[in-house]
């Protein structure tokens, strides 16, 4: 499959997530506030997917300014104050976003004129696409060992290929799995309310024929009963210092079902998910989403009017219900405080 996000002839390529599983079109973005709005729009998600995209927003906003020096640093820091406003969770957002900033401003302290540093930027963007790939198999490769050589796996939301540039951090987990010849068979949740599970982990497996069985979220804790889960893979959003994971909504229930059972259950993300400025999950800003998301499928209305909905995107879970976090650098484990570091 071709790269979730990419950097082609001065654009931003994406491809439109909103779109999948009935249509794969790509999209071409030319303004950092295209950027913006696709990732409010969710047309791409996913945590290092929107890394990668934010900081090619700020390559955008870098190859359209002027070139005197105090110009360009404010349409930089326009364009990086409305990418940060998108959403509050992954905090591969702000990475990115700081990422590109810092380089930048590292340029301009060390007199680099504005037209070398645009040259700067728009590398240092682009290299970014080519790391998250890196990263994944990374994450893949460390992660293989840890799957049962013949088992079932389940997953939640997409953590997969569509959620990075390619390849993904939990399905990253998976394919590498399959690709050392173990024979795995993939649960996926289908994530309400936005089903990302059903729409984009069904289809991005079901494209590299790796076989997945979709299942309402419900259905996950008579399966583990039943003995048909042999671990749980999840991605993560952002990862407190202390182990504390937050991740799509519906994440927590599946590490209490997983630990009652008996279960291992491992998160895979970059390192650049992990965030040490925050010392427990509960300091984690949990994006809450439209009401509509809830009340409405595919624009019809399935909720009676006038009931009250919530729709918070993200729930935390307790590092004690991790077994290990699975990153490029290598496998932590508890004391997550040390581990992490
Ligand atoms: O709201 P989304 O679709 O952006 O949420 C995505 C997730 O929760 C993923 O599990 C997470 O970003 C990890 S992706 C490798």
């Amino acid at each position: 499959m071709q790269r979730t996000v990419d950097y082609i002839n001065g654009r931003v390529v994406m491809i439109d997530q909103t779109q999948l599983p009935a249509k794969l079109v790509s999209i071409e973005l030319s303004s950092p506030q295209e950027v913006a709005d696709a990732i409010v729009k969710m047309k791409v998600r996913g945590a290092p997917a929107i890394g990668v995209a934010a900081a090619l927003g700020i390559a955008l906003a870098s190859a359209s300014a002027n070139d005197t020096e105090d110009d360009y640093t404010h349409i930089l820091q326009r364009a990086a104050d409305m990418l940060r406003k998108t959403r509050p969770t992954a905090v591969n957002l702000f990475w990115g976003i700081d990422r590109t900033l810092r380089t930048a401003k590292e340029a301009l302290e060390n007199n680099v004129p504005v037209p070398q540093v645009k040259q700067i930027i728009e590398q240092c963007a682009v290299a970014m696409i080519e790391q998250d790939e890196e990263i994944c198999r990374s994450i893949g490769a460390n992660g293989a060992e840890l799957l049962p050589d013949e088992g079932h796996v389940l997953t939640h939301c997409n953590a997969g290929a569509l959620a990075c540039v390619s390849y993904g951090t939990a399905l990253g987990v998976i394919r590498a799995a399959i690709e050392r010849g173990k024979l795995i068979h993939v649960y996926a949740d289908e994530t309400r309310p936005r089903l990302q599970g059903m729409k984009l982990t069904c289809f991005e497996l079901a494209q590299d024929n790796i076989p997945v069985t979709a299942i309402a979220d419900n259905m996950a804790g008579m399966l583990m009963r039943k003995g048909r889960v042999d671990c749980v893979v999840v991605g993560a959003d952002r990862i407190a210092a202390n182990g504390d994971v937050a991740n799509k909504i519906g994440t927590y229930p599946l590490a209490v079902l997983a630990h009652h059972h008996g279960i291992p259950f491992y998160v895979a993300a970059p390192t650049s998910t992990i965030d040490l400025s925050l010392q427990t999950g509960d300091d984690i800003p949990i994006e809450t989403r439209s009401r509509d998301e809830m009340t409405h499928i595919e624009g019809h209305r399935i909720a009676p009017m006038g009931i009250e909905v919530i729709n918070p995107s993200f729930d935390v879970t307790p590092a004690a219900l991790v077994k290990a976090i699975i990153t490029e650098k290598g496998i932590a484990r508890a004391p997550y405080k040390q581990s992490l570091k």
